[in-house]
This record gives structure tokens, C-alpha cells and sequence, in this order.
């Protein structure tokens, strides 16, 4: 594995916030396909999101990625428009739509493509879902679940894979266990003992207070780091690059089935 793509998922806090040195974290990009991005509100989630987002996209151009949007939220409103991006209720479909290309691949093994399916405010969709599931006597936040879990259990031998950001980590939000199937855990911002004790079990986490955008990274293959995220500076210009990478992406994909 010497030689496997890396990407950057956070820079080590105390070099960083101390002298301005960002010494970058790096994670292989096919042994780490899953992250679970977690944090209160407010405490960098998004502004993370989009550095990770946009660091794989520079090691990793010509990725799918997949994202559900499920809030609408302005940082992510520069993807309206990207065949891939979904926001409110279209999630639903947006994950399965994820999940049948997920089960392609693993039928055919014929499609070699790496994917991810970034899905923000997981939770609030999920609860969306069982409330409607309640009135309409459907089962879609099962289908979600299920999916998801699947995924989580399956998509790195086909590098599928899929980063879950959300306020809460509850395991209820993960059929089966699924939650340890996580590659890469960033706990963001000051978490509740609860909290830490739900995604870093077993781990000594230190009690100093975390602003936004500073937090815990762990993952598979080293040990707890303390990790801080820039805050983009030119936040238009970085979205307009993630875009132009995507549809690039998009663009040699399709001409590549013709
Ligand atoms: N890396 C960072 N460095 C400094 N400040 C940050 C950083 N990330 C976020 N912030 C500050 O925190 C605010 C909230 O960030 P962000 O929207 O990413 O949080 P969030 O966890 O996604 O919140 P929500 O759960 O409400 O969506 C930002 O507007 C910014 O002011
Ligand atoms: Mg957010």
C-alpha cells in the first residue's frame, strides 16, 4: 500500500495554530473511502466538508462524487445544476440512485470508477423521512438505512465510498453495527462526553475546548491526532474550482461509455 493515492484530511493543530504550519494528515484515498464528519452546530462541519471535498478532488480528479444536500444549505448551493447533487427531498433519491451504482459495481466488477456520496445533515433527513414514513405508511428511512449500511459495510473493496456529516453519531442512525465500518472519524468543535464516548470509544480525549473547525481525527492505522481546518479564504473560488473538477470529471466519464 507504499504507494497509494493520499489525500489530505486535516492539519495537526498544535503547529498549525502555534507557528501557521500546516503539516497535513494524509489517509490513503482507497483504504479510507467512508468519513464520519460530526460535530454540534456550528463547530465547522461544512467549512470542512468542503477543504476535505476539495483536497480529494486535487489528489483524486477523476472521482464521482454524489451529494445530498439535505437542508439546502448555502454551502452548498454552488452545485445546483451538478447531475449529481441533491437537496430536500430529492436526498431520497439521491442515495438510492448512490446505492443502485453501488450494487452495479459490486455485480459487474466491470466498472472500475471510484465514487463517494457525501451526504450533510444526515439525521435531519433520516428523521424527514420517518415522520413521512408515519403519515404514508411507507419505509423509506428503512430503505436509507439500509442502503447506507450496506455501503458502509461493503463499498471499500469498490471504492464506493461515502462521508456521513452530522450533529449527532447515535448508532441508531446505523443499521447493524454499521457506524464501526467508518475509516475516518473527525469530531469537530466541543463535543458532549456522550459523544465522545460514541465515536472515539476507548480513546483519551483531551478536555481542552475545541473552537470551530478544530477537533480529533481518528483513523484506521494511527493513532487519535488533534487536527485543525482552515478557514477558506477565497471560499468562491475554491467552490468554483470543486465544480469545475466535478463536471470535468462527468464529462470524460460519459464520453468514455460512448
Ligand atoms: N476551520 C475554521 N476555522 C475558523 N472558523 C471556522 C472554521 N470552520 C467554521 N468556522 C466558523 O464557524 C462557522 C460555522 O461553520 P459551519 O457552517 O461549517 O458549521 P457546521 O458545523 O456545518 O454548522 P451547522 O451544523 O449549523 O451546519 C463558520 O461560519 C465560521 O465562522
Ligand atoms: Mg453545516
Amino acid at each position: 500500500m507504499g504507494n497509494e493515492k493520499k489525500s489530505v484530511f486535516g492539519y495537526l493543530k498544535e503547529p498549525y495554530q502555534k507557528y501557521g504550519l500546516a503539516v497535513p494528515v494524509k489517509l490513503g484515498i482507497a483504504s479510507h473511502p467512508h468519513a464520519l464528519i460530526t460535530g454540534s452546530s456550528g463547530s465547522g462541519k461544512s467549512q470542512a466538508v468542503l477543504f476535505l471535498l476539495g483536497k480529494l478532488l486535487q489528489a483524486a480528479p477523476d472521482i464521482e462524487v454524489h451529494v445530498c444536500d439535505f437542508k439546502n444549505s448555502e454551502d452548498f448551493s454552488f452545485l445546483k445544476g451538478y447531475a449529481h447533487y441533491y437537496s430536500g427531498e430529492d436526498c431520497y433519491a439521491g442515495v438510492l440512485n448512490y446505492y443502485s451504482l453501488f450494487c452495479g459495481a459490486r455485480q459487474g466488477g466491470t466498472d472500475k470508477k471510484r465514487r463517494l456520496l457525501i451526504c450533510d445533515e444526515y439525521p435531519a433527513f433520516l428523521n424527514y423521512l420517518q415522520m413521512k414514513d408515519k403519515a404514508g405508511k411507507t419505509k423509506k428511512a428503512h430503505d436509507i438505512l439500509g442502503a447506507v449500511a450496506e455501503i458502509l459495510m461493503l463499498g471499500r473493496g469498490i471504492e464506493s465510498g461515502i462521508w456521513i456529516v452530522t450533529q449527532r453519531a447515535d448508532s441508531s442512525l446505523f443499521s447493524n453495527g454499521a457506524r464501526d465500518n467508518f475509516m475516518a472519524v473527525i469530531g469537530l468543535g466541543k463535543m458532549s462526553k456522550e459523544q465522545k464516548g460514541m465515536v472515539f470509544p476507548g480513546e483519551e480525549i483531551p478536555d481542552g475546548v475545541f473552537q470551530a473547525g478544530e477537533g480529533m481525527l481518528l483513523a484506521d492505522g494511527m493513532e487519535a491526532v488533534t487536527v485543525k481546518y482552515p478557514l477558506i479564504q477565497d471560499a468562491q473560488e475554491w467552490k468554483r474550482h470543486i465544480r469545475r473538477i466535478l463536471e470535468t470529471a462527468d464529462r470524460r466519464h460519459m464520453s468514455g461509455r460512448e
